[in-house]
């Protein structure tokens, strides 16, 4: 029997603390007003000290099993999407699993960068349609705070904390669910975006480095092209499409794919103001804080993006 993956609940975490704009003004040479017009940002949230990534994860996970109905006992498998674990090992998803009071089923970590809840929802949907797993816990969880070179005024401003947690559920094959998905890297493109450390290198978790205006130029490309294929692989085409859920790095970056997936703004969910980049926790945010608002109807197609070191992006294509 064929199974379709679809969406039973969602649910998020943000930390207490939000970091305004004008909170770096007099850290960094930089102002609200470059931030705003360059990035859409206005703010994001910042762990608190000691505050983890598997303890947001678990927060939103909660959030979410709660929000489907489906208690902790009926998941089969948890992928959390993240590049900050608490620490090398073990994965953010076993802690989750611990957290959860879970003792059965497996757990793991994606690690695609800002790209990993896309890369997390294709391989939950893979383990799904393979008869695998029933129900699957899909989180994307970060503390890119603790990556920052806060002298670095072009990385240290744009990115942001939090945790956003899906439930997938198999059901027989009908038109809602994960339609399609389309994953790409190309790991030549490693300079452009990538930490300056790790536990083979230097001994340190490294501090994260961006040529910025180079992969914007990626991003615009690479991001409406990745959609534009998932969307026909779904036998689908652009008028199709009633939302798009993009990672949320840049506003300029979503509204220049958003033009070349020939969607109007109306239709395109926009968080990145109130939590900066949060990476692979930016589109399960998204849709968490969306779905909450009752912006989704069923049967609405919504198409997800992102793009994150690697270089590594991809899209996926649902039937809410
Ligand atoms: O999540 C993974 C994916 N990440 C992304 O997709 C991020 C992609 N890149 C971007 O979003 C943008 O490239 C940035 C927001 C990072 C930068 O915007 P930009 O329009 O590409 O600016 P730029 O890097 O070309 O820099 C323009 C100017 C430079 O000054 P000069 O050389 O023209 O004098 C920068 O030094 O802006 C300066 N600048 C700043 N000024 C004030 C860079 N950062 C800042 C800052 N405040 N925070």
């Amino acid at each position: 029997m064929t199974h379709r993956a679809v969406i039973r609940g969602t649910g998020h975490y943000l930390p207490e603390r939000v970091i305004e704009n004008a909170w770096f003004e007099d850290k960094i040479d930089t102002s609200d007003e470059w931030i705003r017009a360059r990035t859409g940002i206005e703010r994001r949230h910042f762990a608190a000290e000691g505050e983890t990534t598997s303890q947001m994860a678990i927060k939103a996970a909660e959030r979410a099993l709660q929000n489907a109905g489906i208690p902790a006992e009926q998941i089969d498998a948890i992928i959390v999407a993240t590049s900050t674990p608490d620490l090398t090992f073990p994965s953010v998803a076993t802690m989750v699993q611990a957290g959860l009071g879970m003792k059965h089923g497996f757990a793991f970590d994606v690690q695609a960068v800002c790209a990993g809840f896309v890369f997390a929802l294709a391989n939950a949907d893979g383990l799904i349609r393979s008869g695998q797993a029933e129900r699957v816990l899909v989180i994307g969880a970060e503390t890119f705070s603790k990556l920052m070179d806060w002298e670095d005024r072009g990385t240290c401003v744009l990115f942001g904390d939090g945790a956003g947690a899906i439930v997938l559920e198999a059901v027989q094959a009908g038109e809602r669910g994960i339609l399609a998905h389309d994953l790409n890297s190309d790991g030549s493109y490693r300079d452009i975006l990538y930490v300056d450390g790790g536990v083979a290198t230097t001994g340190t978790s490294g501090k994260l480095r961006m040529q910025g205006n180079v992969l914007f130029r990626h991003a615009v490309e690479k991001l409406a092209e990745t959609a534009h294929r998932a969307i026909e692989k779904a036998g689908l085409s652009a008028g199709d499409v009633d939302w798009l859920v993009p990672h949320q790095a840049n506003a300029r970056i979503i509204a220049a794919t958003a033009q070349r997936m020939h969607l109007p703004m109306e239709k395109v969910v926009l968080t990145v103001a109130d939590h900066g980049n949060t990476s692979a926790a930016s589109i399960p945010l998204a849709l968490s804080v969306a779905a909450d608002a009752g912006t989704f109807a069923e049967g609405d197609v919504i198409v997800t993006e992102a793009i994150g070191g690697g270089l590594s992006w991809g899209a996926v294509v649902l039937r809410w």
